[in-house]
């Protein structure tokens, strides 16, 4: 079922309604597009980062080199800008730290990289409750969460494109927002 066509830049997105992989979710919207390259990323992330309030949980679905630290690092550098902060601060991937908290309005910025962690349980000593809380999340394999992740939530999947003349400089993307993030999406999308 065709929801909501949503306009400017990611028009051509098609947006459905989707069962729902978790029964707690009762809505889901997903957004998909082809091709999408470097400066698109960095175009959503911005809008995204724009976007964002205190207690807004992103994750970052993909395998590995398929652009998730990529894209927060767009989303971290644009609210430097927006918030009157540095551009160009460094946003290292944190596979090995795990956590990175970036100071920023309206909230500080969560970016989680959980691919080492080897139970859900072990977010808790990153104060993962904090960032949920009063914080904006981005998070990289937010699948070892596992029933701790947010039923709210927005999951930006990122997927090279094998057998594609442009695979080595665009990714698929598929947007799928969860319960509240269900109507925000297509409102956030007109932005593009
Ligand atoms: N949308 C994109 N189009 C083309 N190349 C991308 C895109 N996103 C990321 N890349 C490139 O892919 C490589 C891996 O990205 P990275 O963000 O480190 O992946 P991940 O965090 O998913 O492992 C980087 O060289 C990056 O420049
Ligand atoms: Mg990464």
């Amino acid at each position: 079922m065709l929801l909501r066509k949503p306009k400017g830049r990611f028009k051509n997105l098609t947006m459905i309604a989707a069962p729902s992989i978790n029964p707690a979710v009762t809505t889901e919207n997903r957004l998909t597009r082809r091709h999408v390259g470097l400066d698109e990323i960095a175009a959503l992330a911005a809008v995204l980062a724009r976007a964002a309030q205190p207690g807004d949980v992103i994750t970052l679905s993909g395998g590995l080199g398929a652009g998730k630290t990529t894209f927060a690092r767009f989303f971290i550098q644009a609210l430097a800008v927006n918030t009157g902060g540095d551009a160009q601060e460094e946003v290292p991937s944190p596979t090995f730290t795990l956590v990175q908290v970036y100071e920023r309005d309206p909230a500080p910025v969560w970016h989680f990289d959980l691919y080492r962690i080897t139970r859900a349980e072990d977010a808790y000593e990153l104060n993962i409750e904090e960032a949920f809380e009063v914080g904006i999340s981005l998070i990289e394999w937010s699948e070892r969460l596992g029933a701790l992740l947010p039923s709210d939530r927005l999951d930006v999947h990122l997927e090279t494109e094998p057998g594609d003349e442009e695979a080595a400089s665009t990714r698929a993307l598929t947007l799928s927002a969860y319960g509240a993030w269900a109507s925000r999406l297509g409102d956030i999308c007109k932005d593009v």
